[in-house]
């Protein structure tokens, strides 16, 4: 196998992963939303919780995950969530255990065929395969990663939203008949939004946040990198972590590109890029857009903004800056934060930018 010159890690997660365990271990009652900011770790502890709890007995833990899947239509939906049994066979044991993380439910081949000739309704062959699961003392649980690209299908002959359809099934699998868990992970703010104005969902249901890693955390980690990362070529001092926590913070995606670039480049000279990477991608986003501009001038000094504070900017910019992964919504709280530390220094930059641009204008005229 090949050896990298870094290794990826896993870092605590062990509060979160006792609140998952929490919920799994109690009668189903909701549906859990995870979510929080762009690569905050959503995915990874998802898949952590799946490897720790499948070697458990006693519970069948179905994970899918979206992102991977192409959904167009309403049968792309059906083979995302079903899968036939025959293909199974045949597959190695390795390939098997692969195969499992696509496709919830499996199916006989008879009814296969009815729900593929849309006489079978997927979402009764789904309460039945549960029903079978507790009949053999079997706990059923569902994770759905990215939930919200399920958006924008329909079912075949309602007309009905599939995304809706599904939440108020899954609603009924857990908070009426209490027959399975349900966790629905996705970084689209917007959706989470959407499921917690609506007032059905949000009293049948749980939120909980995955934020970027906290402080103590992440020094723990670059302290040792060497054991965490397998990195032998170097190590970092306590002043080289600071300023990478100060440009990154928590992301540790980002920290992961850092200690990447380590390998050929300083310190700063990657923090520079990075910082000149995000003013660049502030330029972008404002670019002759005064309504953008006066949104992000709200966020100069302050990474957080409560909704209030930011009145009269309009909902659908703000909404736009969530979309586009520039600001972050946490509907628990009511804020909007600016996506992760190193875009706040995007914005601070793209300010000092600007107002010297205005100064040296000024100043070219009065000495004109
Ligand atoms: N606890 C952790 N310790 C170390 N690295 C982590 C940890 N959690 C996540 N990462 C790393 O951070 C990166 C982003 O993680 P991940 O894709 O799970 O985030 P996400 O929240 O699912 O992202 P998205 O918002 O795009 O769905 C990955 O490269 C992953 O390896
Ligand atoms: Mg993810």
């Amino acid at each position: 196998m090949t050896r990298f010159k870094i290794d990826t890690t896993f870092i605590n997660r062990e509060r979160e992963m006792a609140e998952l365990r929490n919920y799994l271990e109690g009668r189903p009652n909701s549906i859990l939303f995870l979510y929080g900011p762009k690569s905050s770790g959503k995915t990874t502890l998802m898949y952590r919780l799946f490897e720790e709890m499948e070697a458990e007995k006693g519970y069948e833990i179905n994970f899918l995950n979206l992102r991977k899947i192409l959904l167009t239509s309403y049968d792309d939906f059906i083979d995302a969530f079903f899968k036939s049994s025959s293909a199974e066979n045949g597959l190695k044991t390795g390939t098997r255990r692969q195969y499992s993380l696509f496709g919830l439910f499996k199916l006989d081949a008879f009814t296969e065929k009815m729900l593929k000739k849309r006489q079978e309704d997927p979402f009764l062959i789904m309460e039945r395969e549960f029903q079978r699961l507790i009949k053999k003392g079997i706990q059923p649980v569902v994770i759905i990663d990215e939930f919200h690209k399920l958006d924008g299908l329909y079912l075949p002959d309602k007309q009905k939203r599939l995304m809706v359809e599904l939440m108020n099934f899954f609603v009924a699998m857990t908070k009426e008949s209490h027959l399975c868990h349900v966790i629905i992970a996705s970084s689209d703010a917007f959706f989470i939004e959407q499921v917690y104005v609506d007032s059905k969902l949000r009293k049948t249901s749980e939120f909980m946040k995955l934020d970027y890693l906290e402080k103590k955390d992440a020094f723990v980690w670059l302290q040792d990198i060497k054991k965490y990362n397998q990195v032998q070529e170097y190590t970092l001092d306590e002043k080289q972590i600071k300023i990478i926590w100060k440009t990154v913070g928590g992301s540790a995606w980002e920290i992961y590109y850092i200690l990447g670039k380590l390998f050929q480049y300083s310190l700063t000279a990657i923090v520079s890029k990075i910082k000149r990477e995000k003013v660049a991608m502030i330029a972008d986003w404002t670019f002759d857009n005064e309504a953008r501009n006066c949104l992000l001038r709200h966020f100069r000094k302050q990474p957080i903004r409560k909704l209030t504070e930011l009145a009269g900017t309009g909902k659908a910019i703000l909404g736009q800056a969530v979309r586009d992964n520039i600001l972050y919504y946490d509907p628990v709280d009511g804020i909007y934060g600016i996506q992760g530390k190193s875009l706040e220094w995007g914005i601070k930059g793209y300010f000092e930018e600007t107002e010297t641009d205005i100064l040296v204008a000024k100043n070219a005229r009065l000495f004109k």
